[in-house]
């Protein structure tokens, strides 16, 4: 497959723009997808102040998390997501990962501000989840808590929008096998062994949400604490999304078939979970050798025909 630069003629002229990664700003490309257009946007921004991604000098100016002013890394982020509020469905959602940035010894609060601004844009934050890192970089400091955890928030374009709770469920651990809790270790996974079904039918205490807690077949629903272990593809040089987040955003926020958007694709990991669970992607990304690099990793999926333009 060979590169091309992105001209914003590519996309127009294109009628499917599915299992494609186009090369460029995303707050430019943006504006040129049509609307209504994607189910879920599963994405992490580079942070303010960390890293740096481009090499070539004529890139630096458009990448984002290089601003020297903290509002302006906002700012961008903002413009962006109103575009992409607009190339959103109705009833679909994005799913933010972000995290925080020290500044003269002052933790920024980033992710918070970001949700308030892309609140002030019209989107509904729906939760806050907690990506817990259980093997997170070691470091030295020695006056506050190691930093394990960064943010992901989900976040609607309206209120009815697609959530899967059931493709996302977790292990009970009210009731276990193991629980001493009383009618625990009696019910569970025995014939009318649960409230409504066995002997505690009737019981207005055990209400929908209490069942659902303790005994729905698939698990309770999903927490907002995931500890996820970092990803493991070491090619890229930077942090990727473990699949295992990705998954839980895109199995509750799109079905099969449905297109998954990532404005920041970096390796590609939002692509490559998304085909390995039968969805569509776009992929943006400023940098070309990450999009080859992304277009490599799912080559070795073996998934559908893809391109670049
Ligand atoms: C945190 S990394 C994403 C990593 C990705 N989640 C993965 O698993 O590989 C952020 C990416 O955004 C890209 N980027 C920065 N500014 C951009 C812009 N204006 N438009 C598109 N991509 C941009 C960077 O080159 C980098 O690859």
């Amino acid at each position: 497959m060979s590169f091309s630069v992105l001209n914003p003629h590519n996309i127009e002229c294109q009628t499917n723009l599915t299992d494609t990664i186009i090369i460029g700003d995303s707050v430019e490309i943006a504006k040129r997808l049509p609307s209504n257009y994607i189910q879920c946007i599963v994405t992490s921004p580079p942070y303010f102040g960390h890293r740096h991604y481009a090499q070539a000098d004529y890139l630096q100016s458009q990448e984002i998390g290089r601003e020297q002013d903290l509002l302006n890394y906002i700012d961008k982020l903002k413009l962006l997501f109103s575009e992409l509020n607009r190339v959103l469905k109705d009833n679909g959602t994005l799913w933010l990962n972000l995290g925080d940035t020290y500044r003269n010894g002052q933790l920024l609060g980033i992710p918070w501000r970001v949700a308030f601004a892309l609140q002030d844009c019209g989107w509904i934050l729906r939760s806050e989840i907690i990506w817990h890192k259980p093997n997170a970089m070691p470091s030295s400091v020695k006056n506050r808590p190691t930093t394990d955890h960064e943010t992901v928030f989900l976040f609607s374009k309206t209120s009815q929008y697609y959530y899967d709770a059931d493709a996302i469920r977790e292990p009970h651990v009210t009731f276990s096998a193991e629980s001493k809790m009383k009618g625990g270790r009696n019910h569970l996974g025995k014939r009318n062994g649960t409230p409504e079904q066995g002997k505690n039918k009737g019981n207005n205490n055990l209400h929908d949400g209490r069942w659902d807690q303790a005994f729905h077949p698939l698990g309770r629903n999903k927490r907002t604490v995931w500890s996820i272990p970092l990803g493991k593809f070491r090619k890229a040089h930077f942090a990727v999304f473990p699949s295992k987040l990705v998954e839980n955003c895109i199995l509750a926020g799109s079905a099969e078939n449905d297109l998954v958007l990532d404005p920041f694709m970096g390796s590609g990991s939002t692509a490559v979970v998304a085909k390995q669970f039968r969805r569509h992607f776009i992929g943006l990304e400023l940098v070309p050798e990450y999009a080859q690099m992304a277009l490599e990793r799912l080559a070795d999926i073996n998934s559908q025909q893809l391109s670049l333009i």
